[in-house]
């Protein structure tokens, strides 16, 4: 988000435009903290997780008053547009509020680790998140190698499977549990036997947080109560998928969101959210962004994780 940030203050600062930045979302608004950024106020923040600007879930905002104050706080300062970084809740308000004061034009930018906005084949974060997940697998892969043992690690996504199919991919799991797919412990424990069975001697599992058998702990006990073969073992990596510094990839898309965002607002767009199709930087409106929410997960990715790991 950081560099997202940087990019749009200097697009702006650029063009002529004044910035302010406002710190923690919609409350901030509310709030009036609004602080005037010049092209100094984003520098050495490229390599920086989380957001310089802090965030917070706000419920005033949904309401016909807090609007109200956060629309007066923007027209103190004569600002006429924002732009927003987030998932469907942030647009939600975004799509609100410049309908009631179609005076303030929006731009949504999608910022999630979680992968799961339509118009953007990639958000901001997600990138990031699957390389520290497959650095942290790749550890626990030396204890489950060197002791033989079953790992189940419990990763991020409480209504996607993203981080866990990609991570699944990239850290050559033996089985991936998502969201999305319902998979029963029977199933999975013939997967763990027939690895097993051809001599595999120890086995990695990754559960998405949103698995409908339950967390890792659960699936790890149930297995186990079916299938004693290894010495079994759970890791849930939490929070910690959602800080660090910035992959390259992240910060180039975060870069490239921030540039196209302000330009939008420039050409006079508004209701509408950037995002990354096709390795190009497009449009899509907020509105279908929000009503088209579920995104499908990489088919192809589904498939290999099977095959791959036999
Ligand atoms: O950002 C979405 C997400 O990562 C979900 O996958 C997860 O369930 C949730 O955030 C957890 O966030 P918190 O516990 O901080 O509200």
């Amino acid at each position: 988000m950081n560099a997202c940030i940087r990019a749009a203050v200097r697009t702006g600062i650029y063009n002529g435009i004044n910035m302010f930045g406002v710190t923690q979302g919609y409350q901030g608004l509310i709030n009036d903290s609004i602080i005037p950024m010049g092209a100094r106020s984003v520098s050495n923040i490229i390599h920086l997780g989380g957001t310089i600007l802090k965030t917070a879930r706000c419920l005033e905002f949904k309401t016909e008053e807090g609007m109200e104050i956060a629309y007066k706080n923007l027209k103190s300062r004569d600002i006429d547009g924002l732009i927003v970084i987030g998932g469907d809740g942030t647009f939600t308000g975004a799509r609100n509020f410049s309908k009631k004061y179609n005076d303030i034009k929006v731009m949504g930018i999608p910022g999630t680790i979680d992968n799961d906005l339509y118009g953007s084949d990639f958000t901001l974060g997600y990138d990031t998140a699957i390389n520290t997940v497959i650095e942290a697998i790749d550890k626990i892969r030396d204890t489950a190698d060197s002791h033989d043992r079953l790992f189940f690690i419990e990763v991020m996504g409480r209504d996607s499977g993203c981080i866990a199919l990609r991570s699944a991919i990239a850290s050559g799991a033996e089985a991936v549990l998502l969201p999305e797919r319902f998979t029963s412990i029977d199933e999975l424990v013939t997967q763990l036997a027939l690895g097993a069975s051809t001599k595999k001697s120890s086995s990695i599992v990754i559960v998405s947080e949103g698995h409908k058998a339950g967390g890792a702990y659960d699936i790890a006990k149930q297995v186990k109560e079916r299938f004693n073969h290894y010495d079994t073992k759970v890791t849930i990596l939490g929070h910690l998928q959602r800080g660090g510094s910035p992959s390259s990839f992240d910060r180039i898309l975060g870069s490239r969101l921030g540039f196209a965002a302000v330009n939008e607002l420039i050409k006079g767009n508004t209701r509408e959210m950037v995002g990354l199709r096709g390795n190009e930087i497009k449009t899509v409106k907020i509105e279908d962004a929000l009503n088209n929410h579920n995104f499908k997960l990489e088919g192809d990715l589904l498939e290999m994780t099977k095959v791959l790991s036999i």
